[in-house]
């Protein structure tokens, strides 16, 4: 059975200090939560993953890096690479968000890159894609997910995606308070899911978790995750306050 996740992606923001005392409020607001198939995710930046990685040790919060490198090492100044995010305890990468393919031009020829170089580490990474406003206007947004799935993930064996994550994040949705309606997201939620399966099969397809991104607010998860190609969110301004946070995750 696919997992229900809802990770939260702290971008930059929260200092040291802030980040140790918001993955300690989380992990102790989801104590008593069952959860059950559900995994709680955060993802701070890399100055504090080591301290919040080991914070997070023993409770129900896992922790994500927000990006990584491709390369083992080298000169890549600023850059950190897979074996250096597992060496300070860290096993998921979120890789493909739209704001770093935005403002740092990732393209999916480098994302196909760091899959590779995240999938031979055995990480699990949280596969980011969505279009942009115009896309959808123009009724092209079917086909830009399709292309950044197929450039990205399409080279790889069906036996890797059991460490693969997707997340749909239409571009303008994120931070916008422009929510997709639970029926866009279903929508297209069901179309990777039947792509994925007339690619690969439907094994794959069926156990892969697509979680959903864009102004994901506690008045409106219920309803998103309600959808039934909807397996969680991954959640950007909201999962910077604990309670917010933890009402998203009552939502699944
Ligand atoms: O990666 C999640 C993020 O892009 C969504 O941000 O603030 O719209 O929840 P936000």
């Amino acid at each position: 059975m696919r997992q229900k996740i809802v990770a939260g992606n702290w971008k930059m923001n929260n200092n040291l200090d802030e980040s140790k005392s918001l993955v300690k409020k989380v992990a102790k607001s989801v104590k008593k939560n069952k959860l059950k198939n559900t995994r709680v995710i955060v993802a701070p930046t890399f100055v504090s993953l080591q301290k919040v990685a080991s914070k997070a040790k023993g409770t129900k919060v896992e922790v994500a890096a927000q990006n990584m490198h491709f390369a083992k090492n080298g000169a890549f100044t600023g850059e950190v690479s897979a074996e250096m995010l597992k060496s300070v305890g860290v096993e998921i990468v979120i890789l493909g968000h739209s704001e770093r393919r935005e403002y740092f031009g990732e393209t999916d020829e480098i994302l196909a890159k760091k899959v590779d170089a995240a999938l031979e580490n055995k990480m699990e990474i949280i596969f980011c894609f969505g279009e942009v406003l115009e896309d959808r206007k123009s009724g092209n947004h079917f086909k830009v997910v399709e292309s950044q799935l197929k450039n990205a993930l399409y080279h790889l064996e069906a036996k890797s995606w059991k460490n693969i994550i997707l997340a749909y994040e239409p571009v303008w949705a994120i931070g916008t308070g422009e929510t997709a309606s639970p029926e866009q997201a279903q929508e297209m939620h069901a179309f990777i899911r039947k792509i994925i399966a007339d690619e690969f099969n439907d094994d794959v397809a069926e156990n892969v978790s697509i979680l959903y991104g864009g102004s994901v607010k506690p008045n409106n998860a219920q309803e998103i995750f309600g959808k039934p190609d909807v397996d969680g969110g991954l959640i950007g301004g909201a999962a910077l306050n604990k309670d917010d946070f933890k009402a998203i995750i009552d939502a699944i």
